[in-house]
């Protein structure tokens, strides 16, 4: 009995810590990652590559749609340099896909819409945004992942002069 006294101190203070050590293993991803290159490894698996991306245009786009939709310039514009933000992250972590966007997207497809949204000038706008939009369809074709474009956000989304 007095031993089982003496070890039972040790087994809660076991008990203890193995708790801590499997907190520290479900909320500390990132804290419980041992060292720094480890840490910056994760970061960069998490925040991912091109798709993600993508994931950030397509709702910029479709957000940039629905505002020349709604005669809404400003709101249009706004999406519009934000979905040019995101095609410029993309290319920094995928250089590899960064000459395609800026030969076929970056130049005139986008700063020529950016430009009539800032005038205001819905004829424009509406010839540029189909522009822009043959812009990402062609981007896709070139690199190798033309059935992107068969999706009600591309194909559905050329709007009418
Ligand atoms: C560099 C050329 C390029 C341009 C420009 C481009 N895309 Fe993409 N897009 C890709 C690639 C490559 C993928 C596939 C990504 C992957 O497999 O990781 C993709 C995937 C997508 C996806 C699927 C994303 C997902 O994983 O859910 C959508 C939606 C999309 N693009 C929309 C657009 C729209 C809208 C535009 C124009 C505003 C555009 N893209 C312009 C290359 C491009």
């Amino acid at each position: 009995m007095k031993m089982l006294f003496r070890v039972l101190p040790v087994f809660l203070v076991m008990a203890l810590l193995a708790g801590l050590y499997a907190h520290a293993q479900s909320d500390g991803w990132l804290t419980g990652a041992t060292d720094r290159d480890e840490q910056i490894a994760l970061i960069e698996d998490y925040i991912g590559g091109y798709s993600g991306t993508m994931m950030e245009v397509g709702y910029r786009f479709e957000s940039t749609h629905q505002a020349i939709q709604d005669d809404n310039h400003e709101l249009a514009a706004y999406h519009w340099d934000k979905l040019g933000g995101a095609m410029e992250w993309g290319g920094i972590k995928r250089p590899a896909r960064a000459e395609n966007a800026e030969l076929l997207f970056l130049g005139a497809p986008w700063e020529n819409l950016d430009e009539a949204l800032r005038d205001n000038d819905s004829e424009r706008v509406v010839d540029l945004f189909n522009v822009a939009r043959g812009a990402c369809m062609a981007c896709h074709e070139a690199e190798g992942v033309g059935f992107m474009n068969d999706q009600p956000l591309l194909r559905n989304t050329e709007i009418a002069p």
